[in-house]
């Protein structure tokens, strides 16, 4: 069977963009900048995301239409090596641990999608979500929201993901942006701003090492980089479009829509009185904004606006990951699609129960465990892009651009010497935070400089040709 593809270019940047804007740029993002020093930490951010996550995005889909496969095979045919084919698995793990904890937070959207139009939640914000975030119905409503993920993966590249894509894109942007319109005539739009455009560069000074990981973190994550979503989906790009110019788009886009969510949700916060709009953890959105939403005039409909935009976005991403696992299973185990995507759809039905109904699970998954699966994969496909694919990375990403070679030189370069080592960095960051040991950052970034060094030196010793005897 001759292998899917996408329509055309915009079928493509749509897909990507809808895995890209989610619940990371709705529900963290505000949060982070709030937090982490405002619009100073919105230039840390979007360093990273022009210096790591845009070239990490195109390493990612030059490894998709070069092989035109999704990632196993794409880092096995283009290596010739089987180990390397292992290595690419690092994907389909991402697809399942993502999945896990994403699809349960699609639950929960859901839910209030349900019970705003009544105002269930209004009476008692805080309890209700406390009430709902575990159990029985959170893990009824992450059925119902994986249900809708696989339905559209089912439907196949152009029928179901391309399909819905190109509708939900549009509508995420134009309700939004009507929101932020919305919420500019409340009363606490002024300080909203104020505090979200703050550029408090000192609290960034104090805490520059938590700041950037934090920016790390956030630019991976909403890029969806590290996990293969964007190999995959890029191995249905059918033309040579440039795709430098497309994974500029697409981050572009995601950042838009990032301070598109932070100019609804910071000025609902501000204009609620007993609210802190810098308090976080997963429930923060759900109970600021239910709060804000139960004080308002027709708060039911805003409400139910709002969350139906949500759910679309956490749909449009968690496809990509329900995607990752079944290209898999499609490409190199011999499965046809609908049964590839019922079995994956009935393992993440378990997983994913598991981390409704634990907490601890949960918090696990959806912050060290996602983090280190996603930095290892990113360091996996840079490494492989530069070192492996080499030259010709640089050919593929120069097909169908106007760009010079002379700047795919300098991304191989960026990719193969200094990406690893602020990955390895990260990394190790986040493993001793998560483990709970402080070790001086100068020795992680030591340590961290050798380590990378010693993966590259391996992987270009392994690529020499052996003399044949
Ligand atoms: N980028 C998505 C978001 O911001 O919500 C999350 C995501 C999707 C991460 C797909 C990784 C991925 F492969």
């Amino acid at each position: 069977m001759a292998r899917e593809s996408w329509t055309g270019r915009i079928g493509f940047v749509l897909a990507a963009v809808g895995s890209a804007v989610g619940l990371g740029n709705i529900w963290r993002f505000p949060w982070m900048t709030a937090e982490n020093g405002g619009s100073a930490f919105l230039v840390v951010y979007l360093g990273i995301v022009l210096a790591v996550g845009v070239p990490g995005l195109l390493a990612e889909f030059v490894l998709g239409r070069r092989s035109r496969k999704s990632p196993v095979g794409a880092l096995r045919d283009l290596s010739g090596s089987r180990n390397w084919g292992r290595v690419g698995l690092v994907s389909v793990l991402a697809g399942l641990v993502l999945l896990s904890f994403y699809s349960v937070v699609g639950g929960w959207i859901l839910r209030y999608l349900v019970a705003s139009p009544t105002g269930a939640y209004f009476a008692d914000p805080g309890g209700y979500f406390d009430a709902i975030a575990h159990g029985p119905g959170a893990a009824a409503f992450h059925v119902l929201f994986l249900g809708l993920t696989a339905g559209v993966v089912y439907g196949g590249v152009r029928a179901g993901i391309e399909r819905a894509t190109t509708v939900m894109m549009p509508v995420v942007v134009l309700v939004l942006a009507g929101m932020a319109m919305w919420a500019s005539g409340l009363g606490g739009a002024a300080d909203a701003y104020a505090f979200y455009l703050e550029f408090d560069v000192a609290s960034v000074q104090e805490n520059a090492l938590d700041v950037a990981l934090a920016a790390a973190g956030q630019a991976l994550f909403t890029l969806s980089v590290g996990a293969g979503t964007m190999i995959t989906y890029a191995s249905y790009v059918g033309e040579d479009r440039s795709l430098p110019a497309d994974a500029t788009m697409i981050a572009v886009l995601n950042t838009a829509v990032g301070v598109l969510a932070g100019l609804v949700v910071l000025p609902l916060l501000f204009s609620t009185p007993g609210v802190d709009a810098a308090t976080s953890g997963p429930g923060a959105l759900f109970v600021g904004v239910a709060t804000a939403f139960a004080t308002l005039p027709a708060g039911e409909l805003l409400a139910a606006g709002f969350f139906a935009v949500v759910a679309l976005a956490a749909l449009s991403s968690s496809i990509s990951m329900l995607e990752i696992v079944v290209a898999y299973l499609v490409d190199e185990r011999g499965f046809a699609r609908d049964r590839a995507t019922v079995g994956v759809a009935a393992v993440v039905l378990v997983t994913g129960t598991a981390s409704a109904f634990s907490p601890q699970l949960f918090g696990l998954l959806a912050g060290p465990v996602v983090d280190v699966v996603l930095t290892t994969g990113l360091l996996a496909f840079v490494v492989f892009t530069a070192w492996v694919l080499g030259p010709d990375a640089v050919e593929e990403f120069a097909r169908g651009t106007r760009f010079s070679a002379g700047l795919g030189d300098a991304w191989r370069t960026l990719l193969g010497v200094a990406l690893p080592p602020f990955l390895v960095f990260t990394l190790f960051v986040g493993v001793s935070d998560a483990v709970g040991v402080t070790v001086a950052s100068w020795q992680l970034a030591l340590a961290a400089v050798a380590v990378a060094g010693v993966v590259v030196a391996g992987v270009v010793r392994a690529r020499r040709p052996r003399p044949t005897a």
